[in-house]
């Protein structure tokens, strides 16, 4: 295992097997409630995991509420858990990922209450086409945010057989560096 865990974790990112490699389940917490949902994981760098997603949406309101997240990646026979603190990732950034993607989902995103009730999916589509097929540019909204999760704790595990399985236990410390112990399976 390398010594530091980001690097460790770009290693087993590159070589999974999964229909989607950058899929995570996201864990949020708010008065003392658990939440869980996927999101996709769009950059993964020493500051952390990044992910997007509506500010007003359950897991929006969840982050502010309480700015601490736990992260779950799971690959066929692999499993890294991430836990640490969120930062809401900067304006400009944001805007460079919403750019790129394409006008449709733009427009779905913008005129989205994500985790609000749908009241008529009919209503809610005609307003997505016309958005959509207006020759308006179509720029990040407000309320469509970038959240990073930076970790203090990442544990890596591989299945073994028997339930031989390994598990590693990367903790930050005070001076920056991180302490790797093994964890009974
Ligand atoms: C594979 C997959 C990827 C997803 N990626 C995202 C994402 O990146 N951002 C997002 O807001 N929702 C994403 N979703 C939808 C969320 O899982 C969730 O349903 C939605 O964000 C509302 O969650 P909330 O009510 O807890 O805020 C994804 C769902 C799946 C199945």
């Amino acid at each position: 295992m390398d010594a530091d865990p980001i690097t460790q974790f770009l290693l087993w990112q590159k070589d999974a097997d999964a229909y989607d490699r950058t899929a995570a389940v996201l864990a949020t917490c708010t008065n003392n409630i658990p939440y869980a949902r996927t999101v996709l994981v769009k950059d993964v760098s020493a500051d952390g995991f990044t992910f997007y997603t509506n500010a007003n949406s359950t897991k929006g309101k969840n982050l502010f509420d309480n700015p601490k997240a736990a992260i779950v990646f799971y690959w066929n026979e692999r499993q890294v858990i991430g836990r640490g603190d969120i930062f809401l990732v900067d304006e400009k950034e944001a805007d460079t990922n919403f750019a790129y993607r394409p006008r449709k989902s733009r427009a779905v995103t913008t005129i989205s209450k994500q985790s609000q009730e749908l009241v008529s999916e009919t209503l809610f589509l005609s307003e997505v086409e016309k958005l959509e097929n207006s020759s308006d540019p179509i720029r990040r909204p407000k309320h469509w945010v970038g959240f990073r999760l930076k970790p203090h704790t990442m544990e890596f595990f591989l299945a073994g057989e028997h339930r031989l399985n390994k598990r590693y236990l990367y903790l930050l410390q005070s001076d920056g560096k991180w302490k790797i112990s093994r964890l009974y399976p």
